[in-house]
């Protein structure tokens, strides 16, 4: 267990001295350190040189002195594993040959994390050796649907035509699809927690995109299989997030994770009433706050912790990733609102 372990016994609902506090995006480019490093790596490299990745994974930490760390990678790596060219542009990733029909869904196999990305499990390893326990190491991946969305799409979209044209016209083939992914990321994540990640999160950020109904065909069930694995091999906390949570909070519960990760559109107050204590609570400030002036910022971070009522099971964050216009000041406000906090 890690000296700090503030950020597990949220997870698990049990009382802490204050919330644990760490930000979804924290190693990248609003980090002038980060920024040095990619001038000499590209994106895909870094994510493939265990002891570059390790060292930007650390670099918010030694920063900021978050209560976690989490690794340095990114959700398509095993999606590239799968059997699709990657490549990151300017203007975002960009996958080849999208998969929309059953020819090229027969190309896209299940990933074995020891064969084909171990480089992220050194990642993992080379942290816990450098991060000597102190805190807790976060492995993650991305959930099926949001995988689903890079690979039928070949990148980052805003209506996600492509995806929804599988859903509605070949829900058969998007199926097919899933259930690789599924078996892909249950293995990963299972391996992530052998190699001694402390806990895991599954970013689903683009589920809100779903109706409820097709939330319950297209994204719980898959979620519900991989936390099932994932059980088999650890009973660490897993943390499941979903930008644009409202709709669905309820059944995101059910999926059987520790801690759900909601956005900012949803009252941390009213997400607390809905969850009703049967998961902990990550989130959920605007990263646009980040860009207000530090005593309207910390009443912001104060506010969050106020609604939360004092009860265990919070985690201070972000409802979704940090953006790289943030100045890095902000993010010593951000963290030291949470540990200097008093309550009222
Ligand atoms: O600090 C951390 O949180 C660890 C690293 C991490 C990255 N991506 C690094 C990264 C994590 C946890 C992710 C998750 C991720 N990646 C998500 C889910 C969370 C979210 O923000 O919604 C998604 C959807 C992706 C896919 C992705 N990766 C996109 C859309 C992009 C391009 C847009 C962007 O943010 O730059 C990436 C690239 C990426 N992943 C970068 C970083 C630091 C920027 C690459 C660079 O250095 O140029």
């Amino acid at each position: 267990m890690p000296k700090n372990d503030r950020l597990i016994k949220a997870c698990q609902q049990q009382p802490v001295d204050r919330p644990p506090v760490w930000l979804m995006r924290q190693a990248g480019r609003y980090m002038s350190e980060y920024r040095a490093v990619r001038a000499q790596t590209p994106f895909l490299e870094l994510c493939k040189t265990p002891k570059l990745a390790a060292e930007v994974t650390l670099q918010p930490y030694e920063h900021f002195g978050m209560d976690a760390v989490i690794i340095f990678s990114d959700i398509l790596i095993p999606i590239e594993a799968m059997g699709m060219g990657l490549e990151l542009s300017e203007r975002g990733p960009v996958l080849h040959n999208p998969v929309r029909n059953a020819e090229r869904l027969a190309d896209i196999r299940v990933a074995d994390p020891y064969q084909d990305t171990p480089f992220v499990l050194e990642v993992i390893q080379e942290v816990k050796k450098l991060i000597k326990d102190e805190v807790p190491v976060i492995g993650f991946a991305g959930a099926p649907w949001t995988m689903a969305s890079y690979m039928v799409e070949g990148g980052t979209t805003k209506n996600f035509i492509e995806l929804k044209r599988l859903r509605f016209a070949e829900p058969q083939l998007l199926h097919t699809l899933l259930e690789k992914i599924t078996e892909t990321v249950a293995k990963y994540l299972a391996a992530q927690l052998e190699t001694g990640a402390d806990l895991v999160q599954l970013f689903d950020t683009w589920a809100g995109e779903l109706s409820r109904d097709d939330y319950r065909i297209f994204a719980k069930p898959y979620i519900q299989q991989i936390v099932k694995h994932i059980r088999t091999v650890s009973d660490r906390p897993i943390i499941l997030y979903t930008n644009g949570c409202a709709s669905i909070l309820e059944d995101m519960i059910e999926t059987g994770v520790d801690c759900v990760s909601v956005d900012w559109r949803i009252d941390l107050a009213e997400a607390k009433r809905r969850v009703a204590g049967r998961t902990a609570i990550q989130g959920n400030i605007d990263p646009c706050a980040l860009l207000a002036p530090a005593d309207e910022l910390t009443k912001i971070v104060q506010s969050n912790i106020d609604k939360f009522g004092g009860d265990p099971g919070l985690i201070v964050n972000l409802g979704h990733g940090i953006l790289p216009p943030t100045p890095p000041a902000s993010v010593r406000v951000f963290v030291d609102a949470v540990k200097n906090y008093q309550k009222k």
